[in-house]
């Protein structure tokens, strides 16, 4: 597995990824994505809403605000339950997490340290000019409150039937203590949540369903067998909403770590909301001819973990012909670039403008590069480095014969293809 710190370095030498307010030193665990990384980004989130959302008839997306009102984090129990226990060094004052220090003493500079004490992980603003108790409202910590609360909202308007499920991306916001491992743990951070409703009876089978359908979505696009798998929580450590979960986990660099959680929340949140809000949040059995209150099953991922994983099982170094490749083996979806275009001889005007008609010709669907600032060799490297799955050369022949060299990432063999017929070419590919 490639160092975390190899992966990091690419981020920021070729814009995937760069330290937030990096001219000011940094803020601590939060994460700008550059021009590639946006691209990257963009395309974990289109595949995971494709697959939940465009391929299946029983999901319908959601897009909720960031900021709630202030009693759904108290109905939730993330007011009382989503909390770390801290312990401070006396000596170097540093802080940790009580669950992840192995010693009595300060991991650091071996002080003394304090009792542990609870922390909430939460994010706090204000509403309004008054910065009172009264107007105080949470960063939201997970986007999953978003869905429960507009459970009866999307239930009449998409008239669903159970089991439906509601899915939603969107950035969520924890004060983690423990931080480091580059975006793996961050302070600002996206999810992809579905909320899936099922007849309480059914719980169980789509829990089952859920855990082995996330788990089969990372390996098709491009996750290793051997760096992903399944752990049943202990009972210990289940969140308190839940009933049963399973962690997908990567082997990231620092070791066997969550990728994404599936829960089955039962009723809990429903529930909970309909208790305190005063609101009916059931649904109508009409075979049974009763109300009654879905259970939910929860599959949970981050968007950021996802991205990251992916970029580590896409990374290769190769030997070809006596020199170093690195290679990007992202899947055809996640590629931030489908295509490059580049003129063989970049002080030939009519190469140029032949290949810039091509860029032009090709963009707009998809991220196209345009690139003659080197040799064709280092332009390849370029390429190859962030994941480009096609790119295109055009020499003195094609403003003869009128084609072009098609250069495929993986296999690197050559075609050569009439200009007329590349955007099918490329499209037939990348689709
Ligand atoms: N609604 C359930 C929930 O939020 P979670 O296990 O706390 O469950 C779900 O979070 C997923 O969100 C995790 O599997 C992980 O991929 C991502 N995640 C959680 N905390 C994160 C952080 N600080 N930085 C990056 N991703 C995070």
């Amino acid at each position: 597995m490639v160092d975390l710190n190899v992966i990091a370095s690419l981020c920021k030498r070729r814009g995937f990824i760069y330290q937030s307010s990096e001219i000011y030193g940094g803020l601590g665990s939060v994460w700008d994505y550059g021009p590639l990384g946006a691209e990257l980004k963009n395309n974990v989130k289109n595949l995971w809403w494709r697959s939940m959302v465009y391929e299946r008839d029983d999901v319908e997306g959601l897009d909720a605000a960031i900021l709630m009102h202030p009693e759904v984090w108290k109905t939730s129990g993330h007011v009382t339950s989503f909390k770390d226990l801290l312990v401070d060094c006396k000596s170097c004052k540093k802080r940790f997490r009580y669950d992840l220090i192995k010693t009595k003493s300060c991991p650091e500079c071996k002080g003394e340290l304090t009792e542990p004490r609870p922390f909430n992980l939460m994010f706090k603003t204000f509403v309004g000019s008054v910065e009172s108790e009264a107007n105080e409202v949470f960063l939201r910590p997970e986007t999953a409150q978003g869905i429960f609360v507009n459970f009866k909202n999307v239930l009449i308007s998409s008239r669903k039937k159970l089991p439906f499920g509601v899915a939603q991306i969107g950035k969520a916001f924890r004060n983690e203590i423990t931080t480091g491992n580059f975006i793996f743990r961050s302070r600002e951070f996206e999810q992809m949540e579905l909320e899936y409703f099922t007849d309480p009876e059914e719980s169980d089978k789509w829990f089952e369903y859920w855990v082995n359908e996330r788990f089969k979505w990372y390996q098709q696009y491009g996750i290793k067998k051997e760096n992903i798998k399944l752990r049943r929580h202990e009972k210990e450590e289940l969140a308190h909403y839940a009933k049963s979960c399973y962690d997908i986990e990567f082997l990231f660099p620092m070791g066997w770590s969550e990728l994404e959680g599936i829960a089955h929340r039962t009723d809990f949140d429903l529930k909970q909301h309909a208790k305190i809000s005063g609101k009916e949040l059931s649904y109508y059995d009409e075979l049974a001819k009763k109300d009654i209150i879905p259970h939910v099953i929860e599959p949970s991922g981050g968007v950021d973990r996802a991205f990251l994983a992916f970029l580590l099982d896409a990374y290769k170094e190769e030997k070809v012909r006596g020199e170093k490749r690195v290679v990007l083996s992202l899947h055809k979806y996640l590629a931030p670039v489908k295509v490059a275009v580049l003129p063989l001889l970049k002080n030939r005007p009519e190469i140029v403008e032949m290949a810039k008609a091509i860029y032009k010709d090709l963009r707009g669907d998809r991220k196209v590069q345009y690139d003659d600032a080197a040799s064709i060799g280092r332009l390849y490297r370029r390429q190859d480095e962030i994941g480009t799955l096609y790119c295109v050369t055009v020499d003195v022949e094609s403003l003869e014969d009128k084609k072009v060299t098609v250069r495929d990432r993986d296999t690197m063999k050559q075609d050569r293809i009439d200009v007329s017929m590349l955007k099918k070419y490329i499209e037939e590919r990348t689709r």
